[in-house]
C-alpha cells in the first residue's frame, strides 16, 4: 500500500507509536533557511505519532560504516499526527547534521528511538506561557505553539524568537500566519544583526530585560519554556533570576555542548589537567569488564562508563551525552557505580540493573552486559 493515500490513512485501523525503536520513512524535505532543513517521516503502516510537544527522537544512522546516533526534537505537533518532523541546522564540520542535509531524501528509511523527553508543555500546564528560543532551539517551542494553535487552546502565548539575521529566521512565514489568525498568540522576532540589503522592522540585538518588559510586561506571571544555545540560555536564566522570577516555572532544553566546547574547556584547563594526571597516577584503579564483548579494562575510580568502554575497544552508542535520550543504556551485571541522569531511564529499568553509560561513573570493579 502506498503511503498517505486515503486507504492508508484509515483512522479506524490506525495504531499509535510508543517509546521504542521504529523504522520510519522520510516523506518530505523542506529547506527552511540557507542552513536549516525540515525532514518529515511516516511509517509503512498507518501510525498516529502521539508525543508530548517538546519531546525528541534519537536517529540511528549508518554513516561510512559507523553507527551514529543523534537526538532531534520533534518540531511538528501531535495535533497533525500521521507524520512527525525534525528540523536540523547544519553544524560546521558536524557529522550527522551535514549528512542529513546532503543525503536524506524522500523515500529513504531510517531508525529512530523515542519519543522521550521531560521538556514538554503537557507536564507543566499553564494558562499563560512565554516561549523563548534562540536559533534552531526554536524546534521544541514551535511544537508547543503548533499544538496550542491547532487545538484551538485558550493558552495565552507570547513567543519571542532570536535569530542571527533576518535570513536565519526559521518558520518565519508560519509564525506570522499564526499570529495573524488568533489573539492569544503574540509574536516577537529579534535579530542580532542586519546585513546589507536586508529590511527589518523588528527588534535588534540580544534579548534583554528592557526588551522583555516591552514584549511581555506580565512575564513574571508566565510559565517559561526556553531553548537555545548555551550562552543564550545562561543569559535568559540570569535575566529572570535578577527580575525575581519564580524559577520553578522556568523550563529549558539544552541541545548539549558540542565537542568543540568540550575541547575548548579542556584546553583552558590544560595545566590543571597535567597536575590532575600526575595525581591520577596515585589513584586506585578498578577493572571494568564487558561480558558480551569478552574484554576488560583497568580504569581509575570515577571514570565515565561510556569512556571506559571506548578504552576497552567497545563502542556503546551515545547521542545526547547528558542522560536524557536513553541511547547509551546498558545492563550492569555486578559492581559499584554512581549514575546522575536527566530522565532518560525509568525507575523500573534502574531496579532491573540498567544504567545510562554516558552519565555513570565507575565506583568499583564492574561487569557490564555488553
Ligand atoms: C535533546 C536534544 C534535542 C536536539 N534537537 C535538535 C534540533 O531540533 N535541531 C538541531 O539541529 N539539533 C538538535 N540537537 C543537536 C543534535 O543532536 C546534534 O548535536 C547536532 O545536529 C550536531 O551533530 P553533528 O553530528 O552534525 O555534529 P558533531 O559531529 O557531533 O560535531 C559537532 C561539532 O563539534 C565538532 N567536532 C566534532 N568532533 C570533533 C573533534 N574530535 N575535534 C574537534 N571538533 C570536533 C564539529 O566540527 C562540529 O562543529 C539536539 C540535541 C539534543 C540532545
Ligand atoms: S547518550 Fe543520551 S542518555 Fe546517554
Amino acid at each position: 500500500m502506498s503511503i498517505n493515500t486515503a486507504e492508508f490513512l484509515n483512522p479506524v485501523n490506525t495504531q499509535t507509536w510508543d517509546n521504542g525503536r521504529h523504522l520510519v520513512r522520510c516523506v518530505k524535505v523542506i529547506q527552511e533557511t540557507h542552513d536549516v532543513c525540515t525532514f518529515t517521516f511516516s511509517m509503512g503502516q498507518p501510525v498516529l505519532f502521539f508525543f508530548k510537544p517538546g519531546q525528541f527522537v534519537t536517529l540511528e544512522l549508518d554513516i561510512d560504516g559507523e553507527r551514529v546516533m543523534r537526538s532531534y526534537t520533534i518540531s511538528s505537533a501531535p495535533s497533525i499526527p500521521y507524520s512527525f518532523s525534525i528540523t536540523v541546522k547544519r553544524v560546521p564540520g558536524g557529522v550527522v547534521s551535514n549528512w542529513l542535509h546532503d543525503n536524506l531524501r524522500s523515500g529513504d528509511q531510517l531508525a529512530v528511538h523515542g519519543p522521550v523527553g521531560q521538556f514538554n508543555c503537557l507536564d507543566y500546564p499553564a494558562d499563560k506561557v512565554l516561549l523563548l528560543s534562540g536559533g534552531v532551539g526554536i524546534t521544541p517551542v514551535m511544537s508547543m505553539a503548533r499544538w496550542w494553535f491547532n487545538t484551538d487552546s485558550e493558552v495565552d502565548m507570547v513567543f519571542a524568537h532570536s535569530a542571527r539575521t533576518p535570513r536565519d529566521l526559521i518558520y518565519g512565514a508560519e509564525l506570522e500566519y499564526m499570529s495573524s489568525r488568533i489573539d492569544n498568540f503574540k509574536l516577537h522576532l529579534i535579530c542580532e544583526r542586519i546585513e546589507v540589503g536586508q529590511a527589518w522592522s523588528g527588534y535588534r540585538g540580544y534579548l534583554n530585560r528592557h526588551m522583555l518588559e516591552l514584549i511581555a510586561p506580565d512575564f513574571l506571571e508566565r510559565e517559561v519554556f526556553c531553548c537555545g544555545p548555551t550562552p543564550y540560555m545562561r543569559a535568559i536564566r540570569a535575566l529572570l533570576e535578577d527580575a525575581g522570577f519564580d524559577m520553578r516555572r522556568y523550563h529549558e532544553e539544552s541541545f548539549g555542548a558540542t565537542p568543540v566546547e568540550d575541547i575548548r574547556q579542556a584546553e583552558e584547563h590544560a595545566d590543571e589537567a597535567e597536575i590532575l594526571e600526575a595525581e591520577l597516577e596515585q589513584l586506585e584503579t578498578v577493572a571494568v569488564s564487558f561480558a558480551d564483548s569478552g574484554v576488560s579494562v583497568d580504569v581509575v575510580k570515577g571514570t565515565n562508563l561510556n569512556e571506559a568502554a571506548l578504552e576497552a575497544g567497545v563502542s556503546i552508542p551515545k547521542a545526547c551525552g547528558m542522560g536524557i535520550c536513553g541511547a547509551c543504556r546498558v545492563k550492569v551485571n555486578s559492581g559499584n557505580y554512581q549514575m546522575e541522569h536527566n530522565g532518560g531511564i525509568t525507575e523500573e529499568e534502574i531496579e532491573a540493573g540498567y544504567v545510562l553509560s554516558c552519565c555513570t561513573r565507575v565506583a568499583g570493579a564492574m561487569e557490564v552486559e555488553y
